[in-house]
């Protein structure tokens, strides 16, 4: 069956495309437009997502939304993650932080797929913390101030431990799972 990934981020892509080889699943990459509704949680994004492509899409997909959430932050920037990103990026996040001890924090990865008969949803996450500063090395979105639990280095400084266990690793294993059903 081929599979498509529609999202504009060649990031995203790549990262999905080495997991999901590793589960003999081979996509390929679609850029079709959706309009992100406003909700509170990533599978409610995805799915609307999914039901508005559907009518434009003829074969196999999935889409996939994704957030950071912060506890102290209570929730921000979650599923305003991109946009958020946009306007203050990491510094502005760390300036929201200032002062604040509990830095827990967790990224959440949700995929919505069609396999040509079924839809699903699909939910993967990472806990970890926000971290006091931004770490030198370049990395996607908010990778340079997220370090994961059991680790002292961030996702952009530590990129062999983002791909093992991240949010949208998770996630995507369930959808091979799921593709395997
Ligand atoms: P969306 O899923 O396209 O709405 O974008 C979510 C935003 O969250 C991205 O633009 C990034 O800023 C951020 N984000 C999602 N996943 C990751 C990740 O793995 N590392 C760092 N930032 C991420």
């Amino acid at each position: 069956m081929k599979l498509f990934f529609i999202t504009g981020s060649k990031h995203k892509f790549r990262e999905a495309e080495r997991i999901l080889k590793e589960y003999n699943v081979i996509i390929g990459r679609k850029d079709v437009e959706c309009e992100e509704i406003r909700a509170e949680n990533c599978e409610n994004v995805a799915l609307d997502c999914l039901r508005q492509l559907r009518s434009e899409v003829n074969e196999p997909f999935f889409i996939e939304d994704s957030g950071l959430f912060i506890k102290a932050l209570n929730g921000f920037p979650g599923t305003f993650s991109s946009w958020v990103f946009k306007k203050i990026g990491n510094e502005g996040i760390l300036e929201l932080m200032r002062g604040k001890e509990v830095r827990d924090a967790c990224f959440v990865s949700s995929i919505a797929a069609w396999d040509g008969k079924e839809e699903a949803v699909l939910r993967g996450e990472v806990k970890g913390y926000i971290s006091n500063k931004i770490s030198k090395e370049k990395g996607f979105g908010y990778d340079p101030i997220f370090i994961p639990e059991g680790s002292r280095k961030t996702f952009a400084e530590d990129h062999k431990t983002k791909m093992m266990c991240s949010h949208r690793r998770r996630a995507l294993e369930k959808l091979a799972k799921w593709l395997r059903r």
